[in-house]
């Protein structure tokens, strides 16, 4: 699929209805998902056959979009159900076969590297103190191929400290750092809309076999 077209077809996707500010639910606009996935397709091989989860999906946008570029298998996991209730009707929408979870990420209880790569755009950790860090090492636990995941371009360094030093990844590279736009969704917002630098990072876990 052509990246245009994949980031028309996301560009159809419903959004938060009423978004929760307490869970950071702000949407993964169809530019950024169309490039984070179509990067791990093409320059790393990391969707086509693969199975592929989607951290704290919210309305699925990534999830709906490892599916277009041809994942064997989605898994799109969020807390909130009337966020999977959206990322639902969009999968239907769009005749996507993607399995749904209601879960804390923190609690999954999967074990071993059971899925081969992970797309994310997790909390930023402004409202859930350290949501972000969170994400990532359960994203590093049970992915054996790579991560991909936002984060503030300005936690750059706790980020790849954590990874390599606390979580065991083998790798952590900045791929591009973008603009992410936020809409005003939240009494609090002031401006009609703002942009914040994020990266957009590729990690490496470690893979340990298990013995039995
Ligand atoms: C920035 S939004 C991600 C938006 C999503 N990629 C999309 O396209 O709609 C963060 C998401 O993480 C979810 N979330 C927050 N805390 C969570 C947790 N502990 N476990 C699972 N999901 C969580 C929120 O409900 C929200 O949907």
């Amino acid at each position: 699929m052509k990246l245009k077209q994949l980031e028309s077809l996301l560009g159809d996707l419903e959004q938060f209805s009423n978004p929760k500010v307490e869970l950071e639910q702000y949407p993964t606009g169809p530019h950024i998902a169309s490039r984070i996935l179509f990067t791990a397709h093409n320059s790393f091989g990391d969707v086509n056959g693969k199975v592929v989860a989607d951290f704290g999906c919210g309305c699925g946008t990534l999830g709906a979009a490892a599916a277009l570029m041809g994942a064997e298998q989605v898994i799109a996991v969020d807390i909130d159900s009337d966020s999977l209730k959206i990322a639902s009707h969009n999968a239907e929408d769009l005749e996507l076969d993607i399995n749904f979870l209601q879960c804390d990420v923190k609690n999954l209880g999967w074990r071993g590297h059971i899925v081969d790569t992970i797309v994310m755009n997790p909390p930023f950790g402004t409202r859930q103190k350290g949501a972000d860090m969170e994400f990532l090492h359960m994203a590093l636990k049970i992915s054996s191929q790579a991560v991909y995941s936002l984060h503030k371009t300005s936690t750059r360094d706790h980020v790849k400290r954590a990874a390599l030093r606390d979580f065991g990844a083998i790798n952590a590279e900045v791929l591009c750092e973008l603009r992410y736009n936020i809409p005003q969704m939240y009494s609090f917002h002031k401006k009609r809309e703002m942009d914040i630098a994020v990266d957009l990072w590729r990690f490496v876990p470690k893979v340990i076999e298990d013995m039995q």
